[in-house]
């Protein structure tokens, strides 16, 4: 199965989703394109030199720029060593990066092709369900500063986004169920039959419990699940490029979920926060008297199903509060959060009354 996604932005490209889909990493690098820098972790050093060995019998020049791990990945240093990389082997305007990895390694290496001569192209090849359904797609890119994450950044959108199936097979149970929360968020904010999968395969979506990767046999579902998560962001990002409100609606779940990850010093998957954020968001929703406790209670049993915590520790109201106030997508002092009017339908709340913020947050207070 492959499946291809179209992304309707100024320049539409294609996110191309499939067991084996990294064969077609050649078929994107334009012919015009001589030299490919990939960028990629030690952990995925031999998926990079499968691509290289693919990019190089099409005769293209390939060069690699191995990163740290992780956040590591996303500093002012390694950036500028991947700058160093491009200069020594004089990339030119047409040449071609490649990243290959996490969210993480996508991010840093869209920042670096936005950046070197003021924009190369790139392909991103993500290897995680987060970065395959959320962060290869969209066109954000950046790197993290000591005062804060993704302050550092640019709007560049990939040439083409690469998902191959097969690399989830060594992802970890628990960064799979964390890309999962972004999964169900598209489902909650848009194609709700997505929420009617992940019920009626909640067994298979955990059988493995939380500590081996992900079965063969899940991939037909992991497949359609991703496809449809980024066909919702492909939608949403289609209509409106910029951080403008329609695009905001992808935020569902994160304006605590970001605060928490703060609080937590980055410590929490940002999925797991996020699933707090969305019940979070569910019950603010109640609580303005949109939605239902059926609605609520639906939240409930999809993300505690997986196994993505549902709850937050007591008595941190005040941090999590100031974090959102810093949060650099707050407009002006006024606190905004994504809610939902009815499953599938967000809409926008903004400045709510802080006795029902602290109501909300009592409500998935752990007990
Ligand atoms: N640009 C955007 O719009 C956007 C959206 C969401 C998230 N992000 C960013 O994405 C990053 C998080 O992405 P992530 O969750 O993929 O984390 P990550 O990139 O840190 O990867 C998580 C871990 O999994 C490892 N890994 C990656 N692929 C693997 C594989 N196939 N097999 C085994 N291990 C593998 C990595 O080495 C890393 O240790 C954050 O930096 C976040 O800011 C960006
Ligand atoms: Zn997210």
């Amino acid at each position: 199965m492959t499946e291809i996604v179209r992304v309707e932005t100024d320049q539409p490209y294609d996110v191309i989703l499939g067991s084996g889909a990294r064969d077609r990493v050649a078929s994107v690098v334009p012919v015009d394109c001589e030299r490919v820098l990939i960028i990629h972790t030690a952990v995925l050093a031999d998926r990079a030199h499968d691509v290289r060995e693919l990019l190089a019998s099409a005769g293209k020049t390939v060069v690699l720029a191995e990163v740290p791990d992780a956040e590591a990945a996303k500093t002012a240093e390694v950036a500028a060593f991947c700058w160093q990389v491009l200069g020594r082997s004089e990339f030119s305007r047409s040449d071609v990066v490649v990243g290959i990895g996490g969210g993480a390694v996508t991010d840093l290496a869209g920042f670096v092709a936005a950046s070197w001569l003021r924009g190369v192209r790139v392909i991103h090849v993500p290897t995680t369900l987060q970065a395959m359904v959320d962060a290869a797609v969209g066109g954000k890119s950046g790197i993290n500063t000591a005062e804060g994450k993704n302050l550092v950044g640019a709007f560049h959108e990939p040439l083409a986004v690469v998902c191959d199936l097969d690399y989830l097979l060594t992802q970890g149970r628990n960064d799979l169920v964390a890309g999962l929360a972004e999964v169900v968020k598209a489902g909650f904010i848009r194609d709700t039959s997505i929420l009617d999968d992940v019920e009626a395969n909640l067994a298979r979506l955990t059988a493995s419990g939380n500590a081996g990767p992900v079965s063969e046999e899940d991939f037909g579902l992991l497949g359609s699940l991703a496809v449809k998560a980024i066909r919702v962001k492909a939608d949403v990002v289609s209509a409106d490029m910029r951080e403008a409100s329609l695009r905001e609606v992808l935020n569902y779940g994160h304006t605590l979920g970001h605060a928490i990850e703060h609080v937590e010093r980055y410590q929490w998957r940002h999925g797991a926060a996020v699933s707090v954020g969305m019940v979070f968001a569910a019950e603010l929703s109640r609580l303005v008297g949109m939605l239902g406790d059926d609605e609520v209670d639906r939240h409930r049993a999809i993300l505690g199903g997986l196994g993505l915590p549902l709850t937050y520790a007591g008595g941190r109201w005040d941090a999590l509060l100031a974090a959102m106030r810093r949060d650099k997508k707050a407009r002006s002092s006024m606190l905004r959060f994504v809610v939902l009017r009815d499953i599938g339908v967000p809409t926008r709340l903004e400045g709510p009354d802080p006795a029902v913020l602290a109501a909300a947050y009592a409500a998935i207070t752990e007990r």
